[in-house]
């Protein structure tokens, strides 16, 4: 499929610690001090400048045409000490949205995405006792400041993805090696998005809240193998298959557990989608596959493995689809044009509701342990200067947004010159 029309809204996604700078004391800013722990030494404290240049960025944003924007709030900059939260933190957020929203940009806001104030994180962090209601608390204050402003909410992102690298192969904060610790805190994430999403809509009942939902495929190596085969099924349960059933529906599927009061009940408005790639299994571990797509950081590239996770989820939980994350890292632009074209081609053609997809991410930005190194920007960001310049494969995204569809001429000139490096 060259030229295919859009049913489906396109913005771009971001997330604070990734992107605002500044030294803010968060369990990623005394992570990425220490040494060795971020792949080139780099640390949030410099980004992308975003909370300096907001009205520069929400500028940039309407000139491409975007108007869907995922952004993220540092939860360590509204509430710096327990219980005390910084109304000019809040005032400046409040700032950002309402220029976004003057430009004709609809927000998204994400609650929690990877990070903790330093105090949550000295407290046990999500093992903490008291982590669900330390976080509702904040989540109350902020959604009651923000409400007139924002309609539509991510409480946390990526349960999954936090608790195992995290806690089971302690290559993020606070850096524990424990299984039994990782489905402890994938339950009590779980938990924490559940009571979000009763806080949200007791605030605000017409909200429209969602989790970021981190999906992978995994696809057996040899499909006839009954050893491939339970491997890929249970790396799908223990990753991702229970986490997703405990936080939609309350009820909790082992290895997790429901903490006290949680009750089975609908916790989504909308289905979010977070989906990269894809693991080939055939062994207890999860791996990629030789001879096949992949981007700067060896990551498969597989499009159709986006529909077939939304269509697993939608089957189970019949809500609208939003991709809350799709990208790729691509340092060159030599693909990023063919990977959206090639993801969007695929939302095209299924049968499903697809309302909106959230390219990650808008300007290139600090990608935790791996630092400034991997290029997911539709937008390149010189870090030394700031400066920020729009790659080609922007061009050929906000011409999409432009058409409400990818014609056959931005097919011709940026997607038919552009090939997958195999891996
Ligand atoms: C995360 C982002 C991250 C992206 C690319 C997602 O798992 O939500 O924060 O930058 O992957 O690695």
């Amino acid at each position: 499929m060259a030229g295919f029309a859009l049913r489906t809204q396109l913005g771009v996604a971001s997330a604070a610690t990734q992107i605002e700078g500044g030294h803010a004391d968060t369990i990623w800013h005394r992570w990425a001090a220490e040494r060795g722990r971020v792949r080139d030494g780099s640390a949030p404290t410099r980004a992308a400048d975003h909370w300096n240049r907001v009205e520069a960025d929400t500028a940039l944003l309407a000139d491409l045409g975007i108007r869907h924007y995922r952004l993220g709030l540092e939860w360590a900059r509204i509430e710096p000490s327990p219980g005390h939260f910084d109304t000019d933190a809040i005032d400046h957020y409040r700032a950002e949205l309402t220029g976004l929203r003057a430009a004709g940009v609809r927000p998204l806001v994400t609650l929690w995405h990877f990070n903790d104030p330093g105090w949550f994180g000295d407290a046990g962090g999500w093992l903490g006792a008291e982590a669900v209601n330390r976080y509702v608390r904040y989540v109350h204050r902020v959604v009651t400041a923000l409400r007139d402003l924002v309609d539509d909410w991510v409480t946390v992102n990526e349960p999954n993805v936090y608790a195992v690298n995290g806690h089971l192969f302690g290559e993020w904060p606070p850096g524990h090696r424990s299984l039994p610790e990782a489905v402890r805190v994938m339950s009590t994430l779980a938990a924490a998005h559940i009571a979000a999403y009763g806080a949200i809509h007791q605030i605000q009942p017409g909200a429209t809240v969602c989790v970021a939902d981190h999906r992978r495929r995994f696809t057996p190596k040899d499909p006839r193998n009954p050893y491939h085969r339970a491997c890929a099924a249970t790396l799908d349960h223990l990753f991702q298959g229970a986490l997703t059933e405990a936080m939609l529906t309350g009820r909790f599927p082992l290895p997790l557990r429901a903490p006290r009061g949680v009750r089975p009940g609908r916790y989504a408005d909308v289905i979010g989608l977070n989906y990269y790639s894809r693991g080939t299994i055939s062994g207890p571990g999860d791996a990629t596959a030789t001879g096949v797509p992949v981007n700067d950081l060896g990551w498969e590239i597989h499009p159709a493995g986006l529909v077939a996770e939304a269509r697993r989820l939608h089957r189970r939980h019949p809500l609208p689809l939003w991709v809350t994350e799709n990208g790729t890292a691509d340092a060159a632009d030599s693909f990023r044009a063919k990977f959206i074209h090639d993801h969007l081609a695929a939302i095209a053609a299924s049968e499903l509701p697809f309302e909106r997809y959230y390219h990650w991410c808008f300007t290139d930005n600090w990608e935790w342990a791996e630092g400034e190194v991997p290029r997911f920007g539709l937008v390149d960001l010189d870090y030394a200067t700031q400066l920020r310049t729009p790659r080609a494969s922007a061009r050929f995204y906000s011409d999409a947004i432009a058409n409400g569809a990818v014609t056959e001429e931005a097919h011709e000139r940026w997607v038919a010159p552009q090939s997958y490096r195999i891996g």
